[in-house]
């Protein structure tokens, strides 16, 4: 044992992607990002060698030999479905003992509000003595009036385990060393979480990282599904992102507009399940509700049809979501137009401005544009930029699309149209929910056009004869169209 190894030694760890260096540097030599390497402290190394092999899995595999694919055993612990069906669904089927799971979302989202939801499922399911709290954010009286406020601590949530803590050496010594073993802990925050070793300040990339790998460490060989919430900063990024979505199994995150009700949470990894699944939520007086009809969720109410506003049937993993995409358009004071977009991509945005004013006659190159998916949705799929280019298109004429219309499909370069995958799926969704009419791309060589009953499907071949089509009705010529149709 040598003299040095006691003392304590200092690395230069980046904060934008968690890589660590002997030496100061004014840009990360793995991210590039400048200014970003943080001097910290480290006492020993945070990471012991493991020699052993973790009993999590199933069957005896040892780590030297290799072992048949069929004589491994099945996982000796079934999942533990929480009993909350949105949940579970986007789990893949439920919490599965051993897993590091990060749940991520911006500051008051309702992020502590399921997770303690979730813990009460837990407890229902094994004993509330098997269910462990961990909070570094807030006080045991303050989680107590939530659980009170959620119906819960009558219920089994009254014998769930409250650690108000926030070193992760702590919680993982009392989840250790609690008999029975817990089944679920959860950890609200890895920002407030702090680790013996490190000196950082907590919520730095170097605590961040240290603490979910020492959770990781207590999660598999002891078959503890652990939970930690996580923040998500201002860029849209869980603090010591790629470090920690590498490191955790899952990582689940809810998105919605803080002052609306409506939650999504997505899995966007997902070890035991798929990442498509999406749940849907309400954030109401008793919590976090699962929403009857999903699908209408995101449909904003008003009285009419309003000009700037197109209903897309989107399709976020196997569930086809209705929602309303929102285009104001307004003629910019000069200088550099502003373009502002929330729940889609500001680069196609821009990019369907080029297009619908060389391709389409729509010039909007001068204004300012705001673009919104109501209900504080986040898409990212390419079908949405044709209700973004009619939303716009309806602004900038304020002409109404015609009522009862969705419209969806992918914008090329050209202004030519390409057809979207799962249309029949996202049809029928919309015909159930009281559309009659689809502005969808005309097929090429590929699928036919699915026929659903009670919705007329107008195929179009660009841009510009969809925007035509979209518009062709509205208030005042609700009449003439339903002639014109009664006489064709
Ligand atoms: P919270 O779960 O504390 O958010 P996070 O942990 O993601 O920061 O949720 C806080 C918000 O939720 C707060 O604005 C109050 C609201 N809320 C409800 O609307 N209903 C409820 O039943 C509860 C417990 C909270
Ligand atoms: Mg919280």
């Amino acid at each position: 044992m040598s003299k040095a190894s006691a003392r304590p030694q200092t690395r230069y760890v980046c904060q934008s992607c968690g890589e660590s260096f002997l030496r100061w540097e004014g840009q990360c030599r793995a991210c590039s990002a400048w200014n970003s390497l943080v001097e910290t402290r480290v006492r020993s190394e945070p990471r012991p060698s493991r020699g052993g092999v973790g009993s999590g899995g199933g069957g005896s595999v040892s780590a030297t030999a290799a072992t048949r694919l069929g004589d491994v055993g099945e996982p000796e612990r079934p999942r533990l479905a929480i009993g909350i069906g949105e949940l579970d669904r986007v789990l893949g089927g439920g919490l599965v003992p051993g897993s590091l799971v990060l749940l991520g979302g911006e500051p008051g989202i309702g992020k502590s509000t399921l997770l303690l939801q979730a813990a009460a499922g837990i407890a229902a399911l094994v004993g509330p003595e098997r269910v462990l709290y961990a909070t570094g954010e807030e006080s045991a009286a303050q989680v107590r009036l939530r659980a009170e406020r959620l119906g819960l601590l009558a219920g089994d949530g009254g014998g769930i385990g409250i650690l108000t803590e926030s070193s992760i050496d702590r919680i993982a010594e009392v989840a250790s060393q609690q008999t029975p073993r817990p089944a679920l802990l959860v950890v609200d925050s890895v920002q407030t979480a702090t680790v013996d070793d490190l000196d950082g300040p907590a919520g730095s990339v170097g605590q961040v990282r240290a603490a979910a790998l020492r959770l990781m460490e207590l999660a598999k060989p002891a078959g503890i599904a652990v939970v930690l919430v996580g923040h998500v900063t201002k860029d849209g990024s869980i603090a010591g992102p790629k470090t920690l979505e590498h490191l955790v199994d899952a990582v689940l995150t809810l998105e919605g507009e803080r002052y609306a009700a409506i939650r999504l949470l997505r899995a966007t990894k997902n070890r035991f399940g798929s990442t498509e699944e999406v749940g849907v939520f309400e954030m109401g007086e008793a919590g976090m509700a699962e929403v009857a009809d999903p699908a209408r969720a995101f449909l904003a109410e008003h009285d009419g049809p309003a000009p700037g506003s197109v209903v897309a049937p989107t399709l976020e993993g196997s569930r086809p979501l209705l929602v309303e995409v929102q285009g104001l358009v307004a003629p910019g004071p000069g200088g550099t137009p502003r373009r502002t977009a929330s729940g889609v991509d500001t680069n196609r945005v821009a990019l369907l401005v080029a297009v619908l004013g060389r391709r389409a006659g729509v010039g909007l190159a001068s204004h300012d544009i705001y673009v919104n998916l109501a209900g504080g949705l986040t898409v990212d799929e390419p079908g949405l930029d044709l209700p973004l280019a009619i939303a716009l298109a309806s602004s900038l004429r304020d002409r109404p699309v015609t009522p009862a219309t969705v419209a969806i499909g992918e914008v090329g370069l050209l202004g030519e149209l390409r057809p979207v995958i799962g249309l029949e799926r996202r049809l029928r969704e919309a015909a159930r929910l009281g559309f009659v009419r689809a502005i969808v791309p005309r097929p090429g060589r590929g699928p036919m056009l699915p026929a659903v009953a009670g919705l007329e499907i107008v195929a179009v071949g660009s841009l510009r004869e969809a925007i035509e089509a979209a518009l062709s009705g509205g208030a005042g010529d609700a009449r003439r169209m339903a002639t014109t149709s009664a006489r064709c």
